[in-house]
């Protein structure tokens, strides 16, 4: 898979900026914002732990009421992985107090790696989004749908045409504002399970949004499937990057 610092060598907080202006009008209300592209490891401690406690506040509950729990060491380590990447939004003279004391001026972040899909298309590359989240002040203000589109924007350049995320029943908000961003339910998410004494809904669901390269036009995953039938084998990640580096020189 690709690694953080190439994604970077062509994705810069200019870049961002570049998108940000271009997408500003769409927001309302918003103070004025810094945006910065890093991957985990450039991510300075402060602001780690400012990201984990953004997670905390508005995700904990939820992880709580499902079988998978809160447990911070497991949520560290994944939001640490090598791969990942962050934007974060900054705004001067505003602060996301959260309940813990490591309140800072981070109002927002999206977090994401360029993964596999899921079997049966665990050749074809996706981007995963690992975490969207945006301080109780500024949300419903465009903020959570631009990263997302800037994320999207990213993986277009790559020549990625599918982004995805896991979202918790419970998080009903989150679910509805993604249906406004164009996802919906991916095949690859749990169904019902069915035991001999009871049905068990999942707790979980995992959307995708999957577009067609070229147009942008939302299309069917089956669709996909058909369009890009060849084989996408990306054993050799050397030579995948080799390739992935030539494309961004087309753009
Ligand atoms: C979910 C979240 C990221 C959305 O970000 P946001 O900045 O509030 O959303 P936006 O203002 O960009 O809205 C995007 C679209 O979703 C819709 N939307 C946003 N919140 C909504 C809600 N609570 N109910 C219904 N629709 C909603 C908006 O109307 C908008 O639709 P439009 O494009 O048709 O105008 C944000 O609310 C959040 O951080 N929630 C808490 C953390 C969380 O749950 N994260 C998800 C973990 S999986």
């Amino acid at each position: 898979m690709m690694s953080a610092p190439k994604l970077l060598s062509h994705w810069n907080d200019d870049a961002l900026a570049g998108v940000w202006n271009a997408q500003k009008d769409k927001l309302k209300d918003l103070p004025q914002v810094t945006l910065q592209l890093r991957a985990a490891s450039q991510l300075p401690a402060m602001d780690f732990y400012d990201c984990l406690a953004i997670v905390e506040y508005t995700s904990k509950a939820h992880y709580r009421a499902s079988e998978k729990g809160w447990n911070e060491r497991e949520k560290t380590l994944e939001m640490k992985t090598s791969r990942m990447l962050y934007i974060l939004v900054r705004a001067a003279g505003e602060q996301f107090s959260t309940t813990l004391d490591t309140a800072g001026d981070i109002i927002g972040f999206i977090s994401f790696m360029v993964d596999q899909d899921d079997p049966p298309r665990q050749d074809r590359r996706v981007i995963y989004i690992y975490e969207v989240h945006i301080g109780d002040n500024w949300r419903g203000k465009g903020l959570g749908k631009f990263l997302m589109f800037t994320v999207e924007a990213m993986a277009g350049m790559i020549s990625i045409n599918k982004t995805m995320l896991t979202v918790f029943m419970a998080n009903q908000k989150a679910i509805k504002a993604y249906e406004k961003m164009g996802y919906t339910k991916d095949k690859s998410s749990p169904g019902v399970r069915r035991t001999r004494r009871r049905v068990v809904e999942p707790t979980y669901m995992i959307m995708s949004k999957v577009w067609r390269e070229a147009s942008g036009e939302l299309i069917e995953d089956e669709a996909v499937e058909d369009q890009n039938g060849e084989d996408h084998n990306i054993g050799d990640q050397n030579i995948e990057d080799e390739f992935i580096e030539g494309e961004f020189m087309k753009g």
